[in-house]
């Protein structure tokens, strides 16, 4: 079969993975799946300005923490703990069995998700920026 590849600049892609997702989800994972992503985010607020907020991204019964900052002079209070432990009751409100999120390895950030309950789950050496990043988890349920 003779065919070229491209590099499409309209929506074709985009509506042949919506066309054949049905399928392609079942070759892949085995079973049938209807695929449901949602991002929720929440913030820490004091005196009506933002201290910190977190990202989580779910689907296929994981939740995933995008992002979290807590501003370094509010740092140390339980802002980033408080934050965390409200999208784990999101992400279990809504059936995921685990939390993940990626860090440096050895990072303060590893050692903040160890203090709130994660657990070192993989290595991913060279990874980011060629350093060697960790995937932590918390299982929910
Ligand atoms: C990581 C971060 C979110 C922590 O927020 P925080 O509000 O300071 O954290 P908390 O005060 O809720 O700390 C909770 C626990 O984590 C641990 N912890 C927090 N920061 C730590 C650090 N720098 N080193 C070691 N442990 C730390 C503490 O043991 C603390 O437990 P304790 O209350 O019993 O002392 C914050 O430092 C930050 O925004 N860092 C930069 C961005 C980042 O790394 N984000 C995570 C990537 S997804």
């Amino acid at each position: 079969m003779a065919f070229e590849i491209v590099r499409p600049a309209d929506t074709s892609v985009a509506q042949f993975f919506q066309r054949s997702e049905r399928e392609n989800l079942k070759s892949f994972f085995g079973f049938s799946v209807i695929w449901h992503e949602q991002s929720h985010d929440f913030a820490a607020v004091v005196g009506g300005a933002t201290v910190g907020a977190l990202t989580i991204r779910i689907a296929a019964s994981l939740a995933h923490v995008e992002r979290l900052f807590v501003r370094p002079a509010d740092r140390g209070a339980g802002i980033g703990r408080a934050l965390l432990a409200n999208s784990e009751d999101v992400a279990n409100y809504y059936n995921c069995h685990k939390m993940t999120v990626l860090v440096p390895s050895g990072s303060t950030a590893q050692r903040f998700f160890e203090a709130c309950g994660y657990h070192q789950e993989a290595l991913l050496p060279q990874h980011t920026f060629k350093i060697d990043m960790s995937v932590l988890r918390k299982f929910l349920l």
